[in-house]
This record gives structure tokens, C-alpha cells and sequence, in this order.
């Protein structure tokens, strides 16, 4: 039996709320579609505040920035969260924060592998010196008229057990648990820590205080040097610090500071 269908994952939930409305689809498009559009057709009732939907196969899996997501079955965890934060959308940000500080601390948990995160979305680990991607968070939300998030689907796809050989390429390095931590990682003991330390998150959140400082002491690229790219154009600098809400600030040689709220960061060394 498939360990992350609902029958055994529901009993080890450690959550007061977080994923107890779960959902296992073993074949899907994409989670993040399929929960955007759960929500947008169904009532909050129906499909309440921290719904979870996983898969073991995305026929067509998104990542940022119109790329592809692909991992063949048995080899990643790959999820949706479905939350409702009252928040502006500016604070969206956060919900990437939270993700990638719960998986940073669900992985170090469960393997030998230590994680570092990428501005803005990307969690993986440095090995020989060289930053490896290991899985990113997409965060998709709707905002109201009156400006303020009225869902937000929250997916990560994490490379778990692929080996070498089944990395998919992409132009950043990649890695998996297996590789970079050499053992097989149990997928549903990741899961559980995963949405255990999101809700902690969450709830800190909640109560006022931020996940910015955490995300910065996990972030690689502060210090770095970094070409950012936004369509067409390409800005050369020195990653600098984060805003409050976690918008990039890069110095450009000129000496100005730009504030970068989306693109593709390049570590340049
Ligand atoms: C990225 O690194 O660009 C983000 C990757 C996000 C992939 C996950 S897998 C589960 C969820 N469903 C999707 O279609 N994408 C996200």
C-alpha cells in the first residue's frame, strides 16, 4: 500500500488542524490546479482552511515561472495546502517563508542533509561548495476586492528518493534526499514532520510575529553575488537583504538598490 493515501496518513497526523481534510490522488494534472479549482467552485465549509492534496504522479506539474515539474512515481512528495489567510496579499510571501522553513526543518529532522533556501522559493542544500536544488514551493493565491487574500494553494514538490540518474536537468544543479544524504527517505514520516512544523509556522504567524528574520539566517543568496532576471531584463548586483515581506534587495554597482518582488535568481559564484 501506497503510504500517503488518506487511511495512513490521517491516524499520525500531528496537527490540530493542518491536513485533516487530506486528499490522495495517486494520478493528477497538477495539485496546485486541481486544489485552486476545489476552491474556486467549492464553499469554505466543503473545503475548509488547511485542505491537503498529495500525489504520486503530476502529468502536468508547474513550477514558477511557467517552467515544468516532473518526478516519476515513488521518487518525490509532491503536495498542495490549501489555506485561508485574512492577510494582504504583500503578506503572501510569507506562506513561500513558512514552506520552505518547514521543509528546511522537516528534511534536517529526518536525514543527515542540512538545508539552505533560495530567494524566493527554492529549498535545497549546498554539497562541495556548490548550492543543489532539492524542491521548490509554487504559491498561488486570490485576493478579494477588498485587496486581502481569500485563498492561497501552497505546493512544494521536493525531490525524495530519486537517484542520480532521475534528477531531472534544468539549468540549476539538482539533487535529491537520496543523493545529496545517501538513504532512502520514508516519504510519509517527511510529510507528517512537514505540515507539523507549517502549522507551527502558520500559528506564529498568526499571532503577529514573522518568519522573516528565520527565512534570512537560511538564505544563501544574501551576500552573494546575483543576476536577476525579470523578462527581458537582466540586473547584475550583490544581493543585499529582504524587505519586511521578503522582496530581494540587490545593489547594482552603480550603488542603487532595487527591490525585486519576482524573477529568477542566478547565483553568480
Ligand atoms: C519551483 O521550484 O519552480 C516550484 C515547484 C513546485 C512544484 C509543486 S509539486 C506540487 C505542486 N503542484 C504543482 O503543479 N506544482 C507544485
Amino acid at each position: 500500500m501506497n503510504d500517503l493515501v488518506k487511511t495512513a496518513v490521517m491516524p499520525k497526523l500531528t496537527t490540530i488542524w493542518l491536513g485533516h481534510h487530506y486528499d490522495y490522488v495517486e494520478t493528477i494534472t497538477s495539485t496546485n490546479d486541481v486544489l485552486k479549482k476545489r476552491a474556486a467552485e467549492k464553499s469554505p465549509d466543503e473545503l475548509p482552511h488547511g485542505t491537503v492534496l498529495v500525489t504520486d504522479y503530476q502529468s502536468k506539474g508547474r513550477g514558477r515561472l511557467g517552467r515544468r515539474w516532473e518526478a516519476l512515481p515513488g521518487t518525490s512528495l509532491m503536495l498542495s495546502l490549501l489555506l485561508r489567510p485574512d492577510w494582504t496579499a504583500e503578506q503572501s510571501l510569507w506562506l513561500t517563508m513558512m514552506a520552505g522553513l518547514a521543509a528546511a526543518e522537516a528534511i534536517e529532522l529526518l536525514t543527515n542533509v542540512q538545508v539552505s533556501l533560495k530567494w524566493p522559493n527554492d529549498v535545497g542544500s549546498e554539497l562541495d561548495g556548490v548550492w543543489h536544488k532539492l524542491g521548490g514551493l509554487l504559491v498561488e493565491g486570490s485576493v478579494g476586492q477588498n485587496g486581502r487574500l481569500q485563498s492561497v494553494v501552497v505546493g512544494m514538490g521536493l525531490n525524495v528518493n530519486m537517484t542520480a540518474e532521475q534528477l531531472p536537468e534544468g539549468m540549476t544543479p539538482v539533487t535529491s534526499l537520496l543523493a545529496a544524504g545517501n538513504q532512502i527517505v520514508d516519504r510519509q514520516a517527511l510529510l507528517l514532520a512537514f505540515l507539523a512544523r507549517m502549522e507551527r509556522w502558520y500559528e506564529t504567524a498568526v499571532a503577529g510575529q514573522s518568519p522573516v528574520s528565520a527565512w534570512e539566517k537560511r538564505l544563501i543568496t544574501l551576500g552573494r553575488a546575483v543576476q536577476v532576471s525579470q523578462g527581458e531584463d537582466v540586473l547584475v548586483g550583490t544581493a543585499v537583504g529582504i524587505d519586511e515581506w521578503g522582496q530581494l534587495r540587490v545593489q547594482t554597482h552603480d550603488n542603487s538598490i532595487h527591490t525585486i518582488t519576482a524573477g529568477d535568481v542566478t547565483l553568480r559564484i
